[in-house]
């Protein structure tokens, strides 16, 4: 091959280099480039290299010399083409990753007390305000203290209205069908004459199902044991509860009732918070909500204890008390003017998100 010959391909070759470096925008096209040009085998220059051979010694050093060079140069060309692609790339992934300083932080989601917990909470703490002890039960009881210590013996009408789940396999073990349970229990561990004055919340169990009951739910029992206790500090002490925790202006009213472990037994109803007395869906038009149960300590359910403890601990002779149980599911919806108690249990978020 002549010099001038080799002179005007090394042009030519140099020419369609720069024109295909130009088109390569990525690591990928600047790969082929390198291939087309500086490959091993088939590459331009390469070729050129091999066809030496048929030049003169002299020739072909200084032939040689001029492929070398050029083989440099495109070396150092395409090393800047790929610095230039990296340097786009990676600048390109900075706009579109780019972190905006400014922007406010993202709160993980915060959980929240359920709307049952907190009136339990606010139950407890007007309760223990007034001095009283939070004491806890078991919810799986048994017949003695479920029915029979609290005046209900077997085959007793009242078990009727408390359609009761008794644990199949067990010797007769129940979930206790309200936590009047505590009642017995707590003057069982505390075999010591009065005096007693304990809330105890918790849940129950009874085989009901509907808008207004749910098979579990939740109930505050109420115990005050004492020297001239009686239908007077009844009257006050729920009176001044349920002021507290709907407002002094809020409607109470008492009505005669029946509870086999209380005598006199008094139902407790709330003017209806969500129509103001005028009758609403929530009251079923009556103005009224049915609020608690209560009553003063039939002496009947004090022998049991004391016939269980083999002493005359808690003598009706000498001491009385009041009791009661309210449902704070019920609460809960009154409060919340909450028509389905079901609501409280489905654990869908839309509603529970609504309590703060
Ligand atoms: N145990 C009753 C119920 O679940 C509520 C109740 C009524 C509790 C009278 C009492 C009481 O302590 O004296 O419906």
């Amino acid at each position: 091959m002549a010099r001038d010959d080799l002179k005007a391909s090394l042009s030519a070759l140099r020419t369609e280099f720069e024109e295909a470096l130009g088109r390569a925008q990525d690591a990928a096209s600047l790969q082929s480039v390198r291939d087309r040009f500086l490959g091993r085998k088939a590459g331009a220059v390469t070729q050129l290299l091999k066809s030496l051979g048929s030049l003169a010694a002299d020739a072909r050093r200084d032939a040689g010399q001029s492929l070398n060079q050029v083989k440099d140069d495109l070396e150092a060309r395409l090393e800047e083409a790929r610095a230039k692609i990296e340097t786009r790339g990676r600048q390109q992934r900075l706009d579109r990753e780019h972190v905006d300083v400014s922007l406010p932080g993202r709160l993980p989601p915060q959980g929240r007390r359920h709307p049952l917990t907190a009136v339990r909470e606010e139950l407890e703490d007007i309760f223990v305000a007034m001095g009283y002890e939070v004491y806890d039960g078991p919810e799986v009881d048994d017949d003695y203290h479920c029915f029979e210590a609290l005046n209900m013996p077997p085959d007793h009408p009242a078990r009727d209205m408390q359609d009761t789940f008794y644990l199949a396999g067990t010797d007769g073990l129940l979930l206790r069908t309200h936590t009047s349970t505590s009642q017995i229990r707590y003057m069982l561990e505390n075999p010591h004459p009065p005096d007693v004055r304990i809330i105890c919340p918790g849940k129950a169990y009874r085989r009901d199902n509907d808008i207004t009951h749910s098979p579990m739910f939740q109930q505050i029992e109420g115990l005050v044991v004492g020297e001239g206790i009686g239908v007077g500090d009844l009257k006050g002490t729920i009176e001044a509860f349920l002021h507290a925790l709907f407002g002094e202006q809020c409607p109470v009213r008492f009505r005669p009732s029946f509870f086999p472990y209380t005598e006199p037994s008094v139902e407790t109803d709330l003017g209806c918070v969500v129509c103001g007395g005028q009758g609403c869906r929530v009251c079923k038009g009556t103005g009224w909500l049915e609020i608690l149960g209560s009553g003063v300590v039939h002496p009947a359910v004090f022998e049991a204890v004391n016939a269980r403890l083999g002493k005359k601990v808690y003598d009706p002779d000498v001491v009385s008390g009041f009791a009661f149980g309210l449902g704070i599911d019920r609460v809960a919806m009154v409060r919340h003017g909450v028509d389905d108690i079901r609501l409280f249990y489905g654990g869908d978020l839309r509603f529970l998100e609504q309590f703060r």
